[in-house]
């Protein structure tokens, strides 16, 4: 049994009260906790080369105050009922001791010590309508299963490092003509860099192309995992509002800033509010970039799922002055924890993007990247989007219809046109959180979309994922969210 435990020979305090001393605080820490077994006398001695008897007098001691418990024949344990007065006497360190004085991080660490960055998970409600996951059940596991057996039996390399940090070559072949041909994204397989998702990249766009208070221009509202990565490499963010026709590019062409260095940008499905940049737009925005220099991160996160338009092509495909990188992710379209996305990069900024994703992590996993590679090349990473395009869309037209049903013209839906999310907007005088707060007693999990506002959120706002929800659950989840949010009847 591995066992680790600090002694020092040279510290005054004799060994068997080092061993004392580490065991109790341990369990005081929870480190060791009830009912664990400990190591034999003989094996810690052995483990931390001091004598038998030292540890047996280290354990002797803790056995006589109750921490410890032996059991004839099968060793000795963490006791099992460890007395209260025990547990609450942790003890306080003095102030001098490094554990209380504040270890300094580093600007970048600084601005990520917030407790509000991270929402822990919520607990799970019974119907959540949380956004951005996929149907987890309709996922074609046991062709997956396969495909990864397949290669763990025959290709030992896939456990290896590789040489490629910008990922496997037929990964980034099979992807180069799949967005060709699905989003028209202009590229060669060598533009690509296979991440951690697109959250990596836009990590790693961020580390390369931003300096400390530099402008980024972010959609008002927008996606925070992005807003979050450019704050914290300390970005100035310049928030430019988006309408029924995407992003509002006049805002950015009168905007005082003189040197906005990076935009961020989801054309095809804003998130959250759903609109799709218009073709004008669009054109409007490239010139405007080609003129002023800006880099643009355009994230393609979701526009598999067009529902009854025409797909619109990627902005990049329409961009003639290397001012885009793409971001793509399989989070989607297949499944989030795959943590599997991709850049396409102009040329000139592949080399460097290449060394830093091997400083972050060297590589993908080799394993998923081969089983996806046949995903797609053999036709089933289309046939699965094809298929939970239409699942995705009778979900869709479910919620749509079970919102106006229970809510009549007191709901206004955004972006219900793609995607596996929409937009609510509710009329009701009840705050947004009290709203989140009472769909929970409910069982019904839904999400304010202020947070995604970098100035004041009109309110009443909410994001509605349903591609993982059944019919039912999307109706009965509506359903109870009609009894406990009070609308207006007026607009
Ligand atoms: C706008 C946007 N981009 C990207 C992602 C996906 O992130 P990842 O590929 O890191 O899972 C999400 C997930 O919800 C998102 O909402």
């Amino acid at each position: 049994m591995d066992f680790a435990i600090n002694i020092d020979p040279h510290a005054p305090l004799p060994l068997h009260r080092q061993v004392y001393e580490e065991l109790r605080q341990a369990i005081l820490t929870g480190r060791l906790t009830s009912g664990q077994k400990l190591p034999s006398g003989r094996s810690l001695a052995q483990l931390l080369g001091v004598s038998r008897a030292t540890i047996t007098q280290g354990y002797e001691l803790l056995l006589s105050e109750g921490y410890l418990e032996t059991i004839v024949g099968s060793g000795t344990f963490v006791c099992r009922q460890l007395p209260d007065d025990l547990l609450n006497a942790t003890p306080t360190p003095s102030k001098s001791s490094p554990a209380n004085s504040p270890i300094p991080l580093s600007a970048y660490g600084e601005s990520l010590n917030d407790n509000a960055f991270l929402r822990l998970p919520e607990t799970k409600l019974e119907i959540s309508f949380s956004y951005g996951r996929p149907a987890f059940d309709h996922f074609p596991i046991d062709l997956w299963r396969k495909l990864i057996s397949r290669y763990c039996r025959s290709h030992p390399e896939v456990l290896d490092y590789t040489a490629y940090s910008t990922g496997y070559k037929a990964l980034r072949e099979a992807i180069a003509s799949y967005i060709s041909r699905s989003r028209a994204v202009n590229c060669s397989a060598e533009q690509i860099v296979i991440v951690g998702g697109s959250q990596q990249g836009i990590d790693l766009i961020t580390r390369l192309l931003i300096d400390r208070g530099d402008w980024v221009a972010v959609e008002e509202p927008g996606y925070l995992g992005a807003r979050r990565a450019f704050l914290a490499q300390g970005a100035k963010l310049f928030p430019v509002a988006v309408d029924q026709s995407g992003l509002i590019v006049d805002e950015l062409k009168s905007s005082e800033i003189p040197n906005i260095k990076l935009l961020y940008i989801t054309p095809s499905h804003q998130f959250p509010t759903g609109a799709v940049l218009s073709l004008p737009r669009r054109l409007e925005l490239l010139a405007w970039a080609q003129k002023s220099g800006v880099m643009m991160i355009e994230d393609d996160y979701d526009s598999e799922f067009r529902y009854g338009e025409r797909p619109i092509p990627a902005l990049q495909g329409l961009d003639q002055g290397n001012s885009i990188i793409y971001v793509g992710t399989f989070s989607k379209v297949l499944f989030p924890a795959l943590r599997l996305g991709y850049l396409v990069l102009p040329e000139n900024l592949v080399h460097v993007f290449a060394r830093a994703k091997w400083l972050a992590d060297r590589q993908c996993s080799l394993l998923e990247q081969y089983a996806l590679t046949d995903f797609i090349t053999e036709g089933h990473l289309e046939r699965h989007i094809r298929r939970m395009r239409s699942l995705y869309n009778q979900r869709r037209q479910i919620l749509v219809k079970s919102l106006f049903e229970h809510f009549g013209d007191s709901v206004e839906i955004m972006g219900e046109n793609a995607g596996m999310h929409l937009m609510v907007k509710i009329n009701t005088r009840i705050p947004d959180d009290e709203i989140v707060k009472r769909a929970a007693l409910a069982n019904v999990g839904i999400g304010a979309a202020y947070p995604q506002y970098l100035k004041a959120s009109p309110g009443s706002e909410f994001i509605f994922g349903y591609a993982e929800l059944s019919e039912q659950q999307i109706q009965e989840g509506v359903r109870r969210l009609a009894k406990v949010i009070p609308i207006q009847n007026s607009k």
